[in-house]
């Protein structure tokens, strides 16, 4: 059977981004002005006030420093806390589709192929702007592409399963010419208002390439081996769906939001990345110290660091497992591709290296390469 690798990759970064300093300056001022407004409610113990947010905690628990997005004046607007997006009528390109076209266009131009030679697009993301037809389909009109699209989502993991899902038609014969693309708004399900969350995200959309190996260049990926995995948890959830408008009673718009139980979810998911890693590794022969890069989920930089030193069994260095997180915050599914896509070009011919992504569902999932 044709082996699939990966030809190139793209990444659309939105133009303005907010520093730890600005965010917390707008969330404090809410809360100030929540507490103002629920002073006598908070004096009878009928409210609980609330507390200010601080740069020192954010990179301290996260390592984040600061976040791309669409929209940084809605963001910031303390009476409004989330990005202003303009409706656009159904002739125009959806926001998701224009900026997965960038991304697109970047990985194609990586390896050297047109629109046309493309005939699978799977858009593989958290959040989908609508219901149907597919951003995938409108993608794959928007470039020009023949053949299938469709759209899968499995939140952060999203871009690996995405990745099995093309090198599988390809390996099978069914496309030659695969685009992954993850076009992330992650500004639109967070919470901004939320001090336990309101810094982990940020906006971005990646796009990568799979082709047979034997169409690809020199300086290509040849996928060794992909593996998935899922196993339910509660603790990363939005409740947003289709049936929302029937509910009764109707859910509280926070609930209509991104959550998570932290602090559960580093523990639960830093054993289910390492051991996928180990064990997929062990399964194609090689051990962990013949990689020579690991691209992972940025969502946490203590949670990276220590899923590098499990697989590892030492300290990592930043050069095996390098940050982005510090730039971007979490950019759910695009995040790991990220990390690939800006920290690639050192790696030699035959070397290894492995992208893993992993999050809410629980989902992860493992892309096991070497370099033509
Ligand atoms: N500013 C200041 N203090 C804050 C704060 C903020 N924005 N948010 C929470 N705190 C406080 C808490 O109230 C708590 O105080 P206490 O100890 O007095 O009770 C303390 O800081 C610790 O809060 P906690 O929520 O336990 O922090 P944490 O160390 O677990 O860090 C995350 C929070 C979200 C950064 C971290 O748990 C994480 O990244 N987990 C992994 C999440 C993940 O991978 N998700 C995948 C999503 S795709």
């Amino acid at each position: 059977m044709t082996t699939a690798a990966i030809t190139g990759t793209g990444l659309f970064t939105p133009a303005q981004s907010i520093s730890n300093d600005d965010l917390v300056a707008c969330f404090n001022q809410y809360v100030d002005r929540y507490n103002a407004g629920h002073a006598d409610a908070i004096e009878r113990g009928d409210v609980a006030a609330l507390a200010h947010s601080s740069s020192e905690f954010i990179v301290k628990a996260s390592g984040i420093k600061s976040r791309y997005v669409v929209d940084r004046e809605g963001i910031l607007d303390v009476d409004w806390m989330r990005p202003r997006i303009q409706t656009r009528g159904d002739d125009q390109p959806s926001l998701m589709c224009e900026m997965g076209v960038k991304a697109a266009r970047q990985a194609l131009q990586a390896a050297g192929r047109s629109a046309e030679d493309v005939d699978l697009v799977i858009v593989a993301c958290s959040n989908m702007q609508r219901g149907y037809p597919a951003i995938a389909v409108e993608i794959q009109g928007a470039l020009g592409a023949r053949g299938f699209a469709y759209d899968m989502n499995v939140a952060c993991a999203s871009a690996a399963f995405g990745i099995q899902a093309a090198a599988d038609e390809v390996r099978l014969g069914h496309a030659r010419c695969a685009l992954v693309i993850s076009p992330e708004i992650c500004s639109g399900h967070l919470n901004w208002r939320n001090r336990d969350c309101h810094f982990i995200f940020g906006d971005a959309a990646t796009a990568v390439l799979i082709e047979p190996r034997a169409a690809g260049r020199s300086g290509a990926f040849e996928i060794l081996g992909t593996r998935l995995l899922t196993q339910f948890s509660n603790n990363i959830r939005n409740n947003l769906g289709f049936l929302n408008a029937c509910e009764r009673p109707q859910r509280s718009w926070d609930d209509l939001l991104f959550r998570q139980e932290g602090r559960k979810v580093f523990k639960e998911v830093v054993p289910i990345a390492s051991e996928l890693i180990v064990g997929h590794l062990a399964d194609l022969g090689l051990s962990p110290e013949q990689v020579r890069r690991f691209w992972l989920h940025q969502a946490n930089l203590s949670m990276n660091h220590l899923i590098a030193k499990r697989v590892l069994g030492r300290e990592p260095s930043l050069e095996e497992a390098p940050v982005i997180l510090d730039e971007y915050a979490n950019t759910s599914s695009a995040g790991s591709v990220i990390a690939f896509h800006k920290y690639h070009a050192d790696i030699q011919s035959g070397e290894a290296a492995v992208l893993c992504a992993f999050g809410a569902g629980y989902s992860a999932g493992s892309v096991v390469m070497r370099r033509l």
